[in-house]
């Protein structure tokens, strides 16, 4: 973290202590209010203000939490990439439903959000996968992700044999690479206050319309 980015997180905290939630209008979604507060974690320089938890459950019923970026969100849902071998996705495939998690502890904001996942198409995946710096695509096809590694050098041996593979030209998107879009159907916002009094707002998705209420902290 450079000088600057840190003397901007200390200027930051305790933003949330002073701010409390705005009154939520009883038709809103919360869409918006999670586009604010993405924007406000932008701008207090936290690093990674994408990073969100994402906690799967397979059919054994045991989670299982890992963080990923976030890439995209919009109404549709919120979008993160991965290796569609990966155990997360294993997991996702026997059980969509899903739980993601943001803490930007500078601004004292939490936001939960479940849901279910589908994939998103193939197109948005191979346009995400051809923005990525090709180190980043050739990566993807040298991990095995959530395999065993059978040898220590396996990965680099990996790296080498696509690497020289995908030497020229353009890196193909593999189609075990690809993004989750979890739809959500329940988000809750937490905002810190004084004396532990904190501020829980939730969202949730009754007959296809959201209805919000306030939780007690
Ligand atoms: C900040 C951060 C961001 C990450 N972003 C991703 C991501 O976007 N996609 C991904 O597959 N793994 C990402 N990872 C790695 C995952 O946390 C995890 O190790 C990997 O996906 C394998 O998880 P799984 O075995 O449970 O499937 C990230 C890790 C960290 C710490």
């Amino acid at each position: 973290m450079t000088l600057f980015e840190k003397l901007r997180c200390l200027l930051t905290f305790g933003q949330g202590v002073a701010l409390p939630l705005p009154e939520i209008p009883t038709d809103s979604t919360p869409l918006p209010l999670f586009k604010q507060w993405f924007e406000d974690a932008n701008k207090s320089g936290i690093l990674l203000p994408e990073a969100v938890s994402v906690s799967t459950c397979g059919q054994n019923g045991q989670p299982s939490s890992r963080m990923v970026l976030l890439k995209n969100f919009d109404e549709q849902g919120f979008v993160f990439f991965t290796n569609y071998g990966s155990r997360k996705s294993q997991e996702l495939n026997e059980n969509s439903k899903v739980a993601l998690l943001f803490h930007w502890n500078v601004l004292q904001r939490q936001i939960r959000i479940e849901g279910s996942v589908e994939k998103v198409s193939a197109q948005e995946s191979a346009d995400y996968f051809h923005s990525r710096d090709r180190g980043s695509q050739i990566g993807a096809w040298a991990s095995k992700q959530s395999q065993k590694l059978t040898e220590d050098d396996q990965l680099k041996k990996r790296m080498a044999i696509f690497s020289e593979k995908y030497a020229t030209g353009e890196v193909p998107h593999p189609e075990f690479w690809g993004g989750w879009r979890v739809k959500p159907t329940y988000i809750e916002f937490w905002q810190g206050r004084s004396n532990r009094l904190h501020d829980r707002v939730c969202f949730e998705k009754q007959n296809n319309e959201w209805v919000n209420f306030k939780l007690h902290p």
